[in-house]
């Protein structure tokens, strides 16, 4: 996607090949800026500190960070010990395992000497597909969104998301947020809320810079608005990105998500959720029992870190001295509660049936 007229992704191979650059994501929306991301370490640290964040993008961001320690020592020790590192960093989207799964397995029966360089052309690799994937998800996307803007002629389509499951979030186009901006372009009279979410505010942030920069029109709200907003007919569809998806099709997304799509259920919205394979966990059914769910610091909670008037980036306290906060970074929608699962590869049921007839051949 563009910023200023310049196309970027969230990632890439610095010249030399022996560095990686990333947009640096807790700066924005106030300062774009990039980071060089030099050794395994740094890779590690950027992700555990969501420099880089959202599910694909920190697969890709593993794969490279593999990489990059192939190339300090490409033994077999070096190789588990990064796996390790870079696999404990953020325990809950399963692209991050998978990616470096990915790389692993292309890697370890090669010469040590030949590692680093295999490893870069699989994280290569995995980068493009990854910006395939979400823009054929945004394909698939773009004709149910047709579909119910055709049943609502000369209205607004009012479409809800949570958290940032935007091209910040992938290497390109993002999942969520890929079906609306080729809704934009094509030009469909698309209007999108925008839930901050809290704790870390991906969507006053992140989703309502993207959407800025790429004019859709957008309107923040607070995490709570969303159902009083479906009350009053103000939303006609919620798609949100996930973290994981289990074989029958549970997904867990950001903390919150769960609320958005019990508050849709019961107002008879589609609720939609978009994905590329790789966040497809095939070794597990029961999400909300079997996925792991991040606990991110408290203070996440009991702090607001935004600009001042000033234009410092600073950071507030919210709660009173003492007073513990709780921070589970994400949650489990279960697949009755999802009217669609909209991936690389088409759109089916959140359900084993509908995953297996799109991936029989996985
Ligand atoms: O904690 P984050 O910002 O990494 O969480 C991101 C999300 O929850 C996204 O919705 C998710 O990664 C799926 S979309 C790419």
């Amino acid at each position: 996607m563009k910023i200023d007229g310049q196309a970027w992704r969230t990632i890439w191979l610095e010249p030399g090949g022996r560095s990686i650059g990333v947009i640096d994501q807790i700066q924005l929306p106030h300062q774009f800026t990039t980071r060089t991301l030099r050794s395994c370490d740094e890779a590690a640290e950027a992700i555990r500190t969501m420099v880089v964040r959202g599910a694909p993008l920190i697969g890709v961001t593993g794969a490279y960070g593999l990489m990059l320690a192939l190339q300090v020592d490409p033994s077999d020790d070096s190789l588990a010990a990064a796996f390790d590192q870079l696999n404990a960093t953020r325990p809950t989207a399963v692209n991050l395992r998978w990616a470096l799964e990915r790389v692993r397995d292309r890697v370890a029966p090669l010469p040590p000497a030949e590692r680093a360089e295999a490893a870069q052309v699989e994280a290569g690799a995995i980068a493009d597909e990854d910006v395939a994937m979400c823009e054929a998800i945004g394909e698939h996307g773009l004709a149910l969104f047709q579909k119910l803007a055709a049943a609502r002629p000369g209205q607004t389509l009012n479409v809800l998301t949570h958290c940032n499951a935007g091209w910040l979030a992938t290497v390109d186009w993002g999942t969520a947020l890929a079906p609306i901006y080729k809704a934009h372009r094509a030009g469909l009279d698309i209007h999108v809320w925008v839930d901050e979410t809290r704790p870390r505010n991906q969507g006053a942030s992140l989703t309502a810079y993207e959407l800025g920069r790429e004019g859709v029109p957008h309107t923040v709200i607070v995490d709570n608005a969303g159902g009083h907003l479906m009350q009053h007919g103000q939303v006609d569809a919620v798609i949100v990105g996930t973290d994981r998806t289990t074989r029958r099709g549970d997904v867990c997304n950001k903390i919150g998500t769960y609320l958005k799509a019990l508050a849709a259920r019961d107002n008879n919205i589609p609720f939609y959720v978009a994905l590329p394979a790789s966040t497809i966990d095939w070794s597990i059914d029961d999400g909300v029992a079997e996925i792991p769910i991040e606990a991110r610091s408290p203070e996440e909670v009991t702090h607001i870190q935004g600009r001042s008037p000033d234009g410092a980036i600073t950071t507030v306290q919210l709660s009173p001295d003492g007073s513990p906060g709780f921070n589970p970074a994400f949650d489990v929608t279960p697949a009755r509660l999802v009217t669609a699962l909209i991936t690389e590869r088409g759109v089916v049921a959140a359900s084993a049936a509908g995953l297996q007839e799109l991936y029989g051949d996985v």
